[in-house]
C-alpha cells in the first residue's frame, strides 16, 4: 500500500539546514544591454555560476517541461512553482482547457450545464484577461467558448475584458479587442446580441492577487456588475485607444470603463438570472473576484448589489475552499508534493515571501493547496507588499525583509528547510522599466547573499534557482534574436516572461564532499529539483518523481 515514508538516501545525511531560494523571473541569456541581470551588480549569483558544471547548471522552465501546451509557451510562476514543489510534470490549466474545448467535453460537464440553464432568459457574461499570453488565459479559448455557448443557446452575451500588456507587448490590447469585436460582429449577424460591456487594465482592475489590494477588485465589480465606471464609451476599441492616450497609462493599467448605449446606459451590468464565467484558467488573480461572485456573505468591499447568478470558473481556483463550486474544466490534480512528503518525514519547513509572491512559494509550491500540511512542522510568513504602486517605483521591494526573515529562521535552527521567493526581477521586469529592473536584480542578489551567509554559519546547504525567465531579456526579438523596433524606430520593450532556462546552484558547508550535478540529465527541468532537494535532506525521492539532478561520487 501507499506510504508517505521516504527511503533513506544511501549516502547523504539528514539534519542539514537547507535554504531553498527561488528568484522570481531570473533566467539565463546572452550578455547584452537588455539583460538586466547581466548589467546589474550581482556578485553572489556570479560567484555561484563559477561553480559550473558541478555545482551550477541550467534547467528548462518553459513549455512542455512545465506542463504547458507547446515549447513556444513561456514559463510562469504558477507552473514553475508547481513543478519545483511537485517533482513531476502535470498537464496545466492552459492545456486542460485546450483539450476540453477540442474534444467538446467542456460542454458536457456539470459546470457548463449549470450556466446553460440561464441562457434562455438571462445574459451570459464572460470576464477575463484578453490576450494570447497563455499565462492566465488565452483569447483563442475565449473565441471557441463564445462560439460553443452561442450554438448551445446563449442569446445574449456580454464580455468584460481586462487588457494585458504584461504577458504580451504593451499596446497589443488594441489588436486583441479588434479581434474580439470582429467575432462579436459575426455573432450579431447570426442574431445573437453579443457585445463587450466593460473593461480595464488587469493590474488596476480585477486581477489583484493574495488580497494585496481589494480596491482593484472593487473597481472591476463596479464596472462589470454595477455597470458603473469613470469612463464611458460606445465602443471598446475606441475606449482602449483613447484611454491609452492618458500620460503614463499602459495596457496593464487602463482605468475601468463601461460601454454605453445611445441613451448613456451601460449595456451589460450583471443582474439576477444571468450566467457568469470567469474565463482565466489560472487561479491567483481570479480567486478574489470568484469569492465576490460566489459568497453570499462577503465583507471585503461594499458590493452594493449582489446579483443571484449562475457562476462558473474556467477552472476551480481553490481546491480546499472549493471555490468556485462550479467550473468548466477540472484543474490539474497535483498530489503527493515534496512539501507534503517532507513533512511526513520529519522535515520542518519555513517559507516566506512578500504578499505579491507569497502564494507562489506556498500555494503553488504545494500543488495549489492553501494552508499547512502540519501546523506543528511548518511556518509560512508573509511580508506585506507595498500596494497601490507599480514596482519600478520601489524596485528593492521587500527583498531585504524577506532575507532577514530567512536568515533568522536559519540561525534559529528550528527549521530544516527555509524556502523563499524573491520577487524583484519578475515584478519589476513586468513594468518594462529597464533601469528599475537593474536595481531590482541587485537587490535580489544582496538578499541571496544574506541567506547564503546564514547557511554558512549553521553549516547548511543552499539550493538557489528561479521559476522562469524575465529580467534577463527586456526586448522583444524576431526569430533571429534581433531586437524588434516599432514604427517610430524605438525598441519594443518586453514586459513578459521569456523562454530562457534558469540556473540551479547547490553548495554550502553542509553539502557532502562528493555531491555534484550529474551529466546524464541534460534536458532537466524545474520538476527535477524536488528529487534533488529530497536527496539533500537525506531521502530518496519517490520512484515516480522526475529524476534527481545530483550524484554522489566517492571523495
Ligand atoms: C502576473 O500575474 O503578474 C503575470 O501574468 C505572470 O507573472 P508570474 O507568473 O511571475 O506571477
Ligand atoms: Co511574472
Amino acid at each position: 500500500g501507499f506510504s508517505w515514508k521516504l527511503n533513506d538516501h544511501p549516502k547523504l545525511p539528514k539534519g542539514k539546514t537547507i535554504a531553498m531560494v527561488v528568484l522570481d523571473g531570473w533566467g539565463e541569456a546572452h550578455a547584452n544591454q537588455y539583460n538586466c541581470i547581466h548589467i546589474a551588480e550581482t556578485p553572489t549569483m556570479d560567484s555561484l555560476k563559477k561553480g559550473a558544471p558541478e555545482k551550477w547548471r541550467l534547467v528548462k522552465a518553459h513549455g512542455k517541461a512545465v506542463g504547458l501546451p507547446t515549447d513556444d509557451d513561456m514559463g510562469n510562476s504558477e507552473v514553475g512553482h508547481n513543478a519545483l514543489g511537485a517533482g513531476r510534470i502535470f498537464a496545466q490549466g492552459a492545456k486542460l482547457v485546450d483539450s476540453a474545448l477540442e474534444t467538446g467535453k467542456i460542454y458536457d460537464g456539470e459546470g457548463f450545464n449549470y450556466i446553460k440553464e440561464s441562457f434562455a432568459t438571462g445574459t451570459l457574461h464572460l470576464i477575463g484577461l484578453l490576450s494570447d499570453g497563455g499565462v492566465h488565459s488565452r483569447i483563442d479559448q475565449l473565441q471557441l467558448l463564445l462560439k460553443g455557448a452561442s450554438v448551445r443557446g446563449a442569446k445574449r452575451i456580454r464580455v468584460h475584458i481586462l487588457t494585458d500588456g504584461r504577458d504580451c507587448l504593451d499596446g497589443s490590447s488594441v489588436g486583441f479587442v479588434e479581434t474580439l469585436e470582429n467575432d462579436l460582429v459575426k455573432l450579431r449577424e447570426k442574431g445573437i446580441d453579443a457585445q463587450i460591456a466593460s473593461g480595464g487594465g488587469r493590474m488596476y482592475v480585477t486581477m489583484d492577487r493574495y488580497e494585496n489590494d481589494w480596491e482593484v477588485v472593487k473597481r472591476g465589480w463596479d464596472a462589470q456588475v454595477l455597470g458603473e465606471a469613470p469612463h464611458k464609451f460606445k465602443n471598446a476599441v475606441e475606449a482602449v485607444k483613447k484611454l491609452r492616450e492618458i500620460p503614463n497609462i499602459s495596457d496593464q493599467y487602463l482605468p475601468p470603463f463601461v460601454i454605453v448605449d445611445d441613451s448613456g446606459k451601460s449595456v451589460g451590468p450583471i443582474v439576477d438570472g444571468d450566467a457568469v464565467v470567469t474565463m482565466n484558467f489560472r487561479a491567483d488573480r481570479m480567486v478574489m473576484l470568484a469569492s465576490a461572485l460566489e459568497y453570499e456573505k462577503f465583507d471585503k468591499f461594499d458590493r452594493v448589489r449582489y446579483p443571484k447568478i449562475r457562476y462558473a470558473g474556467m477552472l476551480q481556483y481553490d481546491g480546499e475552499l472549493k471555490l468556485p463550486s462550479k467550473y468548466l474544466v477540472s484543474p490539474p490534480e497535483i498530489d503527493r508534493t515534496s512539501g507534503e512528503y517532507l513533512v511526513h518525514n520529519g522535515v520542518r519547513t519555513f517559507a516566506c515571501s512578500e504578499t505579491v509572491k507569497f502564494g507562489h512559494v506556498t500555494f503553488f509550491w504545494n500543488g495549489n493547496r492553501s494552508g499547512y500540511f502540519s501546523d506543528k512542522m511548518e511556518e509560512y510568513v508573509e511580508i506585506p507588499s507595498d500596494s497601490g504602486i507599480t514596482f519600478n517605483v520601489q524596485p528593492k521591494m521587500k527583498a531585504l525583509e524577506i532575507a532577514e526573515k530567512a536568515r533568522d529562521a536559519i540561525l534559529s535552527r528550528k527549521w530544516d528547510q527555509v524556502r523563499v521567493n524573491l520577487p524583484n526581477s519578475d515584478m519589476v521586469g513586468h513594468t518594462g522599466d529597464i533601469n528599475a529592473t537593474i536595481v531590482a536584480c541587485k537587490a535580489a542578489d544582496q538578499a541571496v547573499k544574506m541567506i547564503l551567509d546564514a547557511i554558512e554559519q549553521v553549516g547548511g546547504i543552499y539550493v538557489v534557482t528561479a521559476d522562469h525567465g524575465n529580467a534577463e531579456d527586456m526586448v522583444k526579438r524576431n526569430k533571429k534574436g534581433e531586437p524588434l523596433l516599432d514604427k517610430n524606430g524605438n525598441i519594443q520593450i518586453l514586459t513578459s516572461h521569456t523562454l530562457e532556462p534558469v540556473p540551479v546552484a547547490i553548495g554550502g558547508p553542509g553539502l557532502a564532499p562528493g555531491v555534484r550535478f550529474r551529466t546524464d540529465v541534460p534536458t532537466g527541468g524545474l520538476a527535477n529539483v524536488a528529487a534533488t532537494v529530497m536527496n539533500l535532506h537525506g531521502f530518496e525521492a519517490p520512484s515516480d518523481y522526475e529524476t534527481t539532478l545530483i550524484e554522489v561520487v566517492d571523495k
